[in-house]
Protein backbone atom coordinates (compact mmCIF):
# COMPACT_ATOMS: atom_id res chain seq x y z
CA UNK A 1 0.00 0.00 0.00
CA UNK A 2 1.60 3.91 -0.84
CA UNK A 3 2.15 5.65 2.13
CA UNK A 4 0.28 9.09 2.37
CA UNK A 5 2.83 11.94 1.42
CA UNK A 6 0.99 13.95 4.79
CA UNK A 7 1.40 10.83 6.83
CA UNK A 8 4.25 10.76 9.91
CA UNK A 9 4.43 14.93 9.68
CA UNK A 10 6.00 16.65 11.42
CA UNK A 11 9.34 14.65 11.37
CA UNK A 12 10.91 13.78 15.24
CA UNK A 13 12.61 17.46 14.50
CA UNK A 14 9.39 18.78 14.20
CA UNK A 15 9.68 19.51 10.33
CA UNK A 16 7.12 19.93 7.78
CA UNK A 17 9.50 19.50 4.89
CA UNK A 18 11.66 22.71 5.16
CA UNK A 19 8.90 24.16 7.33
CA UNK A 20 8.96 24.22 11.37
CA UNK A 21 11.62 23.57 13.46
CA UNK A 22 12.59 24.53 16.45
CA UNK A 23 14.66 28.23 16.27
CA UNK A 24 15.65 28.81 19.39
CA UNK A 25 18.59 29.06 22.27
CA UNK A 26 19.35 25.65 23.44
CA UNK A 27 17.71 25.71 26.91
CA UNK A 28 14.43 26.58 25.56
CA UNK A 29 14.74 23.50 22.87
CA UNK A 30 15.56 21.35 25.92
CA UNK A 31 11.99 22.90 27.30
CA UNK A 32 9.95 22.22 24.54
CA UNK A 33 11.59 19.13 24.00
CA UNK A 34 10.17 18.60 27.73
CA UNK A 35 6.70 19.27 26.81
CA UNK A 36 7.17 17.32 23.69
CA UNK A 37 8.02 13.79 25.86
CA UNK A 38 5.38 14.61 28.17
CA UNK A 39 2.11 14.84 25.26
CA UNK A 40 3.80 12.37 23.51
CA UNK A 41 3.49 10.45 27.00
CA UNK A 42 -0.13 11.30 27.83
CA UNK A 43 -1.50 11.34 24.29
CA UNK A 44 -1.22 7.34 24.60
CA UNK A 45 -2.87 6.72 27.56
CA UNK A 46 -5.98 5.57 28.16
CA UNK A 47 -6.85 8.30 31.02
CA UNK A 48 -5.84 11.13 29.37
CA UNK A 49 -8.17 10.65 26.29
CA UNK A 50 -11.09 9.28 28.29
CA UNK A 51 -10.85 12.20 30.27
CA UNK A 52 -10.67 14.51 27.18
CA UNK A 53 -13.02 13.01 25.27
CA UNK A 54 -15.82 13.37 27.95
CA UNK A 55 -14.77 16.74 28.13
CA UNK A 56 -15.47 17.61 24.77
CA UNK A 57 -18.62 15.66 24.86
CA UNK A 58 -20.23 16.89 27.96
CA UNK A 59 -18.34 20.35 28.66
CA UNK A 60 -17.74 21.42 25.12
CA UNK A 61 -20.87 19.85 23.46
CA UNK A 62 -19.40 17.51 20.97
CA UNK A 63 -20.01 17.01 18.30
CA UNK A 64 -20.70 20.32 16.91
CA UNK A 65 -23.35 19.57 13.92
CA UNK A 66 -22.92 20.23 10.51
CA UNK A 67 -26.00 22.81 9.30
CA UNK A 68 -27.19 22.80 5.49
CA UNK A 69 -27.66 26.68 4.72
CA UNK A 70 -30.50 26.01 2.53
CA UNK A 71 -31.66 29.88 2.09
CA UNK A 72 -28.34 31.04 1.61
CA UNK A 73 -27.44 28.39 -1.39
CA UNK A 74 -30.87 28.89 -2.85
CA UNK A 75 -29.99 33.05 -2.94
CA UNK A 76 -26.80 32.35 -4.69
CA UNK A 77 -28.28 29.78 -7.11
CA UNK A 78 -25.48 27.15 -7.38
CA UNK A 79 -23.42 24.80 -4.95
CA UNK A 80 -24.34 23.91 -1.54
CA UNK A 81 -23.02 25.60 1.60
CA UNK A 82 -22.78 23.72 4.55
CA UNK A 83 -21.13 24.98 7.74
CA UNK A 84 -19.41 22.98 10.60
CA UNK A 85 -20.71 24.90 13.55
CA UNK A 86 -17.66 25.08 15.73
CA UNK A 87 -19.60 28.28 16.84
CA UNK A 88 -21.87 26.12 19.19
CA UNK A 89 -18.74 25.04 21.40
CA UNK A 90 -18.59 25.95 24.79
CA UNK A 91 -17.13 29.52 24.63
CA UNK A 92 -18.23 30.18 20.98
CA UNK A 93 -15.30 28.66 18.83
CA UNK A 94 -13.11 26.21 17.86
CA UNK A 95 -9.86 27.30 20.59
CA UNK A 96 -11.88 25.86 23.73
CA UNK A 97 -10.47 21.93 21.44
CA UNK A 98 -6.50 22.60 22.02
CA UNK A 99 -6.88 24.56 25.25
CA UNK A 100 -8.71 21.38 26.86
CA UNK A 101 -5.73 19.56 25.57
CA UNK A 102 -3.35 22.21 26.87
CA UNK A 103 -4.44 22.84 29.77
CA UNK A 104 -4.55 19.14 30.82
CA UNK A 105 -1.08 18.78 29.54
CA UNK A 106 0.29 21.67 31.63
CA UNK A 107 -1.72 20.09 34.93
CA UNK A 108 -0.08 16.66 34.18
CA UNK A 109 3.66 18.43 33.78
CA UNK A 110 3.07 20.15 37.41
CA UNK A 111 3.15 23.71 35.72
CA UNK A 112 2.49 26.79 38.04
CA UNK A 113 0.94 29.43 35.25
CA UNK A 114 -0.20 28.96 32.13
CA UNK A 115 0.47 31.71 29.49
CA UNK A 116 -0.70 33.08 26.28
CA UNK A 117 -1.86 35.84 23.75
CA UNK A 118 -5.08 36.08 21.91
CA UNK A 119 -5.78 38.28 19.22
CA UNK A 120 -9.68 38.19 18.63
CA UNK A 121 -10.40 37.16 22.52
CA UNK A 122 -11.56 33.77 21.62
CA UNK A 123 -8.19 31.99 22.63
CA UNK A 124 -7.58 33.65 25.28
CA UNK A 125 -11.42 33.39 26.72
CA UNK A 126 -10.74 29.66 25.78
CA UNK A 127 -8.03 29.12 27.69
CA UNK A 128 -9.06 30.96 30.85
CA UNK A 129 -11.83 28.79 30.99
CA UNK A 130 -9.88 25.30 30.67
CA UNK A 131 -7.32 26.74 33.41
CA UNK A 132 -10.77 27.64 34.88
CA UNK A 133 -11.83 24.31 35.04
CA UNK A 134 -8.14 22.45 35.89
CA UNK A 135 -7.68 24.99 38.43
CA UNK A 136 -4.26 26.64 37.17
CA UNK A 137 -3.17 30.12 37.50
CA UNK A 138 -3.88 31.97 33.53
CA UNK A 139 -1.95 34.83 32.26
CA UNK A 140 -3.21 36.61 28.90
CA UNK A 141 -1.20 39.19 26.83
CA UNK A 142 -3.37 41.20 24.45
CA UNK A 143 -2.62 44.51 22.13
CA UNK A 144 -4.44 47.70 23.56
CA UNK A 145 -6.08 48.00 19.52
CA UNK A 146 -7.41 44.43 20.22
CA UNK A 147 -8.79 44.88 23.60
CA UNK A 148 -10.83 48.06 22.38
CA UNK A 149 -12.13 45.73 19.62
CA UNK A 150 -13.06 42.81 20.99
CA UNK A 151 -13.98 44.10 24.75
CA UNK A 152 -16.60 40.97 25.61
CA UNK A 153 -13.50 38.79 25.27
CA UNK A 154 -11.86 41.12 27.79
CA UNK A 155 -14.69 40.95 30.38
CA UNK A 156 -15.05 37.45 30.14
CA UNK A 157 -11.24 36.54 30.32
CA UNK A 158 -11.44 38.94 34.11
CA UNK A 159 -14.74 37.21 35.30
CA UNK A 160 -12.80 33.79 34.48
CA UNK A 161 -9.96 34.31 36.91
CA UNK A 162 -7.44 35.56 34.00
CA UNK A 163 -4.77 38.18 34.88
CA UNK A 164 -4.83 40.08 31.09
CA UNK A 165 -2.09 42.03 30.13
CA UNK A 166 -2.24 45.02 27.93
CA UNK A 167 0.41 45.22 25.48
CA UNK A 168 0.78 48.95 24.05
CA UNK A 169 3.81 48.62 22.20
CA UNK A 170 3.86 48.72 18.27
CA UNK A 171 0.58 47.98 16.56
CA UNK A 172 -1.03 47.00 19.99
CA UNK A 173 -2.14 43.67 17.82
CA UNK A 174 -1.81 39.96 17.27
CA UNK A 175 2.08 39.56 17.07
CA UNK A 176 3.19 41.83 19.77
CA UNK A 177 1.07 39.77 22.34
CA UNK A 178 2.96 37.15 20.94
CA UNK A 179 6.01 39.18 21.16
CA UNK A 180 5.09 40.03 25.33
CA UNK A 181 3.35 36.62 26.12
CA UNK A 182 6.85 35.03 24.84
CA UNK A 183 9.65 37.51 27.01
CA UNK A 184 7.13 36.48 30.24
CA UNK A 185 7.09 33.08 29.68
CA UNK A 186 11.08 33.62 29.73
CA UNK A 187 11.09 34.61 33.12
CA UNK A 188 10.54 30.92 34.25
CA UNK A 189 9.91 28.46 31.10
CA UNK A 190 10.33 25.04 33.84
CA UNK A 191 7.74 26.13 35.90
CA UNK A 192 5.13 28.23 33.68
CA UNK A 193 3.70 27.12 29.98
CA UNK A 194 2.70 28.96 27.17
CA UNK A 195 -0.02 27.94 25.74
CA UNK A 196 0.37 28.93 22.20
CA UNK A 197 -3.46 29.57 20.18
CA UNK A 198 -2.83 27.82 16.97
CA UNK A 199 -0.90 25.85 15.05
CA UNK A 200 2.56 28.50 15.44
CA UNK A 201 5.59 28.47 17.24
CA UNK A 202 8.22 25.72 17.98
CA UNK A 203 7.75 22.30 17.61
CA UNK A 204 5.98 21.12 19.54
CA UNK A 205 2.95 23.50 19.31
CA UNK A 206 2.38 22.91 15.67
CA UNK A 207 1.78 19.22 15.83
CA UNK A 208 0.59 19.13 19.37
CA UNK A 209 -2.38 22.03 18.71
CA UNK A 210 -3.41 20.05 15.35
CA UNK A 211 -3.68 16.56 16.85
CA UNK A 212 -6.29 18.15 19.44
CA UNK A 213 -8.19 20.11 16.93
CA UNK A 214 -8.23 16.79 14.75
CA UNK A 215 -11.53 16.38 15.80
CA UNK A 216 -13.27 18.59 13.88
CA UNK A 217 -12.11 17.23 11.14
CA UNK A 218 -12.65 13.98 11.98
CA UNK A 219 -16.53 14.63 13.04
CA UNK A 220 -16.75 16.61 9.73
CA UNK A 221 -15.84 13.63 7.47
CA UNK A 222 -18.11 11.58 9.39
CA UNK A 223 -21.04 13.44 9.55
CA UNK A 224 -20.82 14.35 6.07
CA UNK A 225 -20.69 11.09 4.67
CA UNK A 226 -23.28 9.42 6.78
CA UNK A 227 -25.84 12.01 5.95
CA UNK A 228 -25.03 12.60 1.90
CA UNK A 229 -23.12 9.46 1.18
CA UNK A 230 -20.17 11.17 -0.09
CA UNK A 231 -17.41 13.77 0.93
CA UNK A 232 -17.95 17.45 -0.32
CA UNK A 233 -16.52 19.04 -3.34
CA UNK A 234 -14.97 21.59 -1.37
CA UNK A 235 -13.51 21.77 2.41
CA UNK A 236 -12.90 25.49 3.46
CA UNK A 237 -11.39 27.39 6.66
CA UNK A 238 -10.51 30.83 7.37
CA UNK A 239 -5.97 30.92 8.31
CA UNK A 240 -4.70 33.12 10.71
CA UNK A 241 -2.16 30.91 12.37
CA UNK A 242 -3.91 28.24 11.25
CA UNK A 243 -5.61 25.70 13.64
CA UNK A 244 -8.95 25.69 12.66
CA UNK A 245 -8.43 25.58 8.84
CA UNK A 246 -5.38 22.58 9.40
CA UNK A 247 -8.35 20.58 12.12
CA UNK A 248 -10.39 20.47 9.44
CA UNK A 249 -8.17 19.50 6.28
CA UNK A 250 -6.28 16.80 8.55
CA UNK A 251 -8.99 14.35 7.69
CA UNK A 252 -9.26 15.50 3.61
CA UNK A 253 -5.54 15.38 3.23
CA UNK A 254 -5.78 11.94 1.16
CA UNK A 255 -8.66 12.46 -0.03
CA UNK A 256 -7.24 13.98 -3.64
CA UNK A 257 -11.18 14.60 -4.85
CA UNK A 258 -11.87 16.66 -2.43
CA UNK A 259 -10.80 20.58 -2.61
CA UNK A 260 -9.24 22.50 0.00
CA UNK A 261 -8.95 25.87 0.30
CA UNK A 262 -7.59 28.30 3.34
CA UNK A 263 -8.81 32.14 3.01
CA UNK A 264 -6.55 34.76 4.53
CA UNK A 265 -7.32 38.03 4.49
CA UNK A 266 -6.94 40.64 2.10
CA UNK A 267 -7.94 43.12 4.55
CA UNK A 268 -8.27 47.07 2.22
CA UNK A 269 -6.62 44.99 -0.88
CA UNK A 270 -3.39 43.15 -1.47
CA UNK A 271 -1.86 46.15 -3.54
CA UNK A 272 -1.75 48.02 -0.37
CA UNK A 273 0.19 47.18 3.19
CA UNK A 274 -3.19 46.79 5.13
CA UNK A 275 -3.30 42.85 4.67
CA UNK A 276 -2.46 39.74 6.62
CA UNK A 277 -2.24 37.44 3.19
CA UNK A 278 0.99 35.17 4.54
CA UNK A 279 0.67 32.92 2.41
CA UNK A 280 0.01 34.74 -0.85
CA UNK A 281 2.32 37.43 -0.93
CA UNK A 282 4.91 36.27 1.83
CA UNK A 283 8.08 34.77 1.60
CA UNK A 284 10.16 31.76 3.79
CA UNK A 285 11.54 33.18 6.68
CA UNK A 286 11.43 32.96 10.18
CA UNK A 287 9.25 33.94 13.34
CA UNK A 288 8.05 33.37 16.68
CA UNK A 289 10.42 29.75 16.72
CA UNK A 290 9.60 28.40 13.51
CA UNK A 291 10.02 28.41 9.80
CA UNK A 292 7.13 29.33 7.91
CA UNK A 293 6.12 31.87 5.66
CA UNK A 294 6.61 35.66 6.63
CA UNK A 295 5.35 39.04 5.47
CA UNK A 296 8.07 41.48 5.66
CA UNK A 297 8.56 45.23 6.00
CA UNK A 298 11.57 46.73 3.76
CA UNK A 299 14.35 46.66 6.43
CA UNK A 300 13.24 42.67 6.49
CA UNK A 301 11.21 42.34 9.79
CA UNK A 302 7.76 41.34 10.46
CA UNK A 303 5.30 43.33 8.38
CA UNK A 304 2.99 45.60 10.28
CA UNK A 305 -0.54 43.18 9.78
CA UNK A 306 -3.91 44.70 8.92
CA UNK A 307 -7.17 42.50 9.05
CA UNK A 308 -10.94 43.45 10.15
CA UNK A 309 -10.71 40.12 11.98
CA UNK A 310 -7.97 40.72 14.81
CA UNK A 311 -7.67 36.57 15.19
CA UNK A 312 -6.16 36.54 11.38
CA UNK A 313 -3.74 39.54 11.65
CA UNK A 314 -0.30 37.97 12.56
CA UNK A 315 2.55 38.23 9.81
CA UNK A 316 3.69 34.46 9.91
CA UNK A 317 1.50 30.85 9.55
CA UNK A 318 1.74 27.17 11.00
CA UNK A 319 4.54 25.59 9.20
CA UNK A 320 2.10 22.96 7.81
CA UNK A 321 -0.07 25.54 5.83
CA UNK A 322 3.31 26.54 4.31
CA UNK A 323 4.40 23.15 3.59
CA UNK A 324 0.63 22.27 2.30
CA UNK A 325 1.23 25.45 -0.15
CA UNK A 326 4.42 24.27 -1.66
CA UNK A 327 2.92 20.55 -2.12
CA UNK A 328 -0.13 22.36 -3.72
CA UNK A 329 -2.11 20.44 -1.39
CA UNK A 330 -4.42 23.36 -0.36
CA UNK A 331 -5.25 26.16 -2.41
CA UNK A 332 -4.57 29.75 -0.05
CA UNK A 333 -6.50 32.54 -1.69
CA UNK A 334 -7.62 36.21 0.17
CA UNK A 335 -10.70 38.10 0.84
CA UNK A 336 -10.85 41.44 1.84
CA UNK A 337 -12.37 42.91 4.58
CA UNK A 338 -15.43 44.33 2.70
CA UNK A 339 -16.15 40.96 1.09
CA UNK A 340 -15.83 39.54 4.97
CA UNK A 341 -18.28 42.05 6.56
CA UNK A 342 -20.52 41.20 3.46
CA UNK A 343 -20.66 37.99 4.48
CA UNK A 344 -20.91 38.51 7.80
CA UNK A 345 -24.40 40.36 7.57
CA UNK A 346 -25.49 38.00 4.63
CA UNK A 347 -25.08 34.92 6.66
CA UNK A 348 -26.92 36.43 9.72
CA UNK A 349 -29.98 38.15 7.59
CA UNK A 350 -29.91 34.95 5.68
CA UNK A 351 -29.61 32.24 7.95
CA UNK A 352 -30.07 34.27 11.67
CA UNK A 353 -26.54 32.61 12.31
CA UNK A 354 -23.89 35.38 13.21
CA UNK A 355 -20.66 34.52 12.41
CA UNK A 356 -17.41 35.75 14.44
CA UNK A 357 -15.87 38.46 11.28
CA UNK A 358 -12.69 35.38 10.62
CA UNK A 359 -15.23 32.72 10.21
CA UNK A 360 -17.08 35.32 7.72
CA UNK A 361 -13.73 34.81 5.62
CA UNK A 362 -14.41 31.65 4.65
CA UNK A 363 -17.99 32.01 4.38
CA UNK A 364 -17.27 34.89 1.68
CA UNK A 365 -14.97 32.65 -0.55
CA UNK A 366 -17.85 29.97 -0.09
CA UNK A 367 -20.39 32.49 -0.84
CA UNK A 368 -18.56 33.82 -4.39
CA UNK A 369 -17.87 30.47 -5.48
CA UNK A 370 -21.45 28.88 -4.72
CA UNK A 371 -22.58 31.16 -7.16
CA UNK A 372 -20.35 29.94 -10.13
CA UNK A 373 -20.62 26.46 -9.23
CA UNK A 374 -23.16 23.75 -9.94
CA UNK A 375 -26.19 23.04 -7.66
CA UNK A 376 -24.77 19.18 -7.27
CA UNK A 377 -21.39 20.63 -5.82
CA UNK A 378 -21.35 20.95 -1.95
CA UNK A 379 -18.74 23.02 0.02
CA UNK A 380 -18.00 22.76 3.35
CA UNK A 381 -17.55 25.77 5.53
CA UNK A 382 -15.47 25.48 9.19
CA UNK A 383 -18.13 27.94 11.03
CA UNK A 384 -15.18 28.58 13.55
CA UNK A 385 -16.62 30.86 15.62
CA UNK A 386 -19.33 32.93 16.51
CA UNK A 387 -19.89 36.41 16.07
CA UNK A 388 -21.17 37.99 19.54
CA UNK A 389 -17.71 39.11 20.09
CA UNK A 390 -17.82 41.41 16.79
CA UNK A 391 -21.00 42.56 16.66
CA UNK A 392 -20.77 45.93 18.44
CA UNK A 393 -17.84 46.85 16.34
CA UNK A 394 -19.67 45.71 12.69
CA UNK A 395 -22.56 47.95 14.00
CA UNK A 396 -20.02 51.05 14.84
CA UNK A 397 -18.62 51.16 11.31
CA UNK A 398 -21.70 50.17 9.52
CA UNK A 399 -23.90 52.64 11.50
CA UNK A 400 -26.11 49.98 12.51
C1 LIG B 1 -13.32 32.33 15.56
C2 LIG B 1 -11.91 32.32 15.10
N1 LIG B 1 -11.60 31.72 13.94
C3 LIG B 1 -10.33 31.69 13.47
C4 LIG B 1 -9.30 32.29 14.17
C5 LIG B 1 -7.91 32.27 13.59
O1 LIG B 1 -7.07 31.37 14.22
P1 LIG B 1 -6.63 30.03 13.53
O2 LIG B 1 -6.13 30.37 12.16
O3 LIG B 1 -5.58 29.50 14.41
O4 LIG B 1 -7.83 29.13 13.46
C6 LIG B 1 -9.56 32.92 15.40
C7 LIG B 1 -8.49 33.54 16.17
O5 LIG B 1 -8.67 34.22 17.14
C8 LIG B 1 -10.91 32.94 15.87
O6 LIG B 1 -11.22 33.54 17.02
Amino acid sequence: MSQSPFAELPDANGYFGAFGGQHLPPELKQVMDDIDAAYEEIRHRDDFQQELASLLSDYVGRPSPIFHARRLSEKLGGAQIHLKREDLNHTGAHKINHCLGEALLAKFMGKTKVIAETGAGQHGVALATACALVGLPCEIHMGVTDIKKEHPNVTKMKILGATLVPVSRGAGTLKEAVDSAFEEYLKDPHNFIYAIGSVVGPHPFPKMVRDFQAIVGREAREQFQACHGRLPDHVVACVGGGSNAIGMFTAFLDDADVHLVGVEPAGEGLDTVRHSATLTLGKPGMLHGMACYVLEDAEGNPAPVHSIASGLDYPGVGPQHSYLKEQGRVDYIAMSDAQCLEAFMTLSRVEGIIPALESAHAVAWAMQEAARLPVSEHILVNLSGRGDKDADYVAEILGL
